[in-house]
């Protein structure tokens, strides 16, 4: 690590447990100069980061290479925006996300990514926009909060996503997503559970993204496509996902 290196305090420890600040590198995340945009789309793989800077913005420059956790920043229509990929699961886009906050001054960070349908009324390809996350996940116990504290999305975001894809036509579900910290998971009768209470689909980070980003006072959103159906057990090919995830990401690029 170099001098000028900041390594990131446990919350549990720092005088102020939420810094913001703007520094050189962290533990995972070393631009080595270049910025990172107030605004940043956020998919697990970071060759899908790779693929979204080179697809659809200009004047790119790599700012993360550590772990190939790939990140890059550009422009889109004129107007700067990073795009990072976060790895699976919630402990994964948890660190990543509170680096990019605390540490880079990331405003806007908006998860785009596939999710598996858990609803019959809903079809392969279609786009999921996520009001809040429902989790299994341990994560948000860290903030002690006497209750049970419910993981939402930026409303602001959430309003614009939804108009920019109604002007596009694009057929899309809003509501409460599952963020599981198991893929294969042993209970059979979880996902039933789940679905009763109207989940609309699984993913595996949102309820750790906007966790962070409440915490942080920032604004955090998830955009999913869906390549999965766990009612009908329909699935999409790696080609068609190409296709299919353009929609999603020219709807968070609108929200730039
Ligand atoms: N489970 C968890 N995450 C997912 C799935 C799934 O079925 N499909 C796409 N992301």
């Amino acid at each position: 690590m170099s001098s000028t290196s900041v390594k990131a305090e446990s919350p549990s420890t720092a005088k102020d447990p939420f810094p913001t600040m703007v520094t050189t590198s962290t533990p995972h995340i070393n631009p080595k100069g270049v910025d990172i945009a107030e605004t940043i789309l956020l998919p697990g793989d970071p060759l899908r980061a790779k693929f979204i800077a080179e697809t659809y913005l200009d004047d790119i420059r790599c700012f993360n290479e550590v772990r190939n956790i790939l990140g890059f920043t550009g422009t889109y229509r004129g107007r700067p925006v990073s795009v990072m990929g976060t790895g699976m699961g919630i402990p994964s886009i948890s660190l990543y996300s509170y680096e990019l906050i605390h540490f880079f001054g990331v405003k806007n960070l908006i998860r785009v990514g596939t999710c598996g349908a858990m609803q019959a009324n809903m079809n392969l390809y279609d786009v999921v926009i996520a009001q809040g996350a429902s989790t299994n996940s341990n994560y948000l116990h860290q903030f002690n909060l006497p209750g049970f504290w419910a993981p939402l999305s930026s409303y602001r975001l959430l309003e614009q996503a939804k108009r920019i894809a109604d002007n596009r036509s694009q057929r899309t579900h809003v509501g409460n997503v599952l963020s599981s910290d198991l893929f294969y998971g042993a209970d059979p009768d979880a996902m039933t559970k789940w679905m009763k209470m109207g989940i609309l689909a699984v993913e595996m980070e949102s309820a750790g993204l906007f966790a962070n980003a409440a915490a942080a006072g920032v604004d955090a959103l998830g955009i999913f496509t869906v390549s999965d159906h766990l009612i009908t057990n329909a699935e999409t090919t790696a080609a068609e996902r190409q296709t299919a995830f353009t929609a999603m990401i020219e709807i968070a690029l609108e929200l730039v």
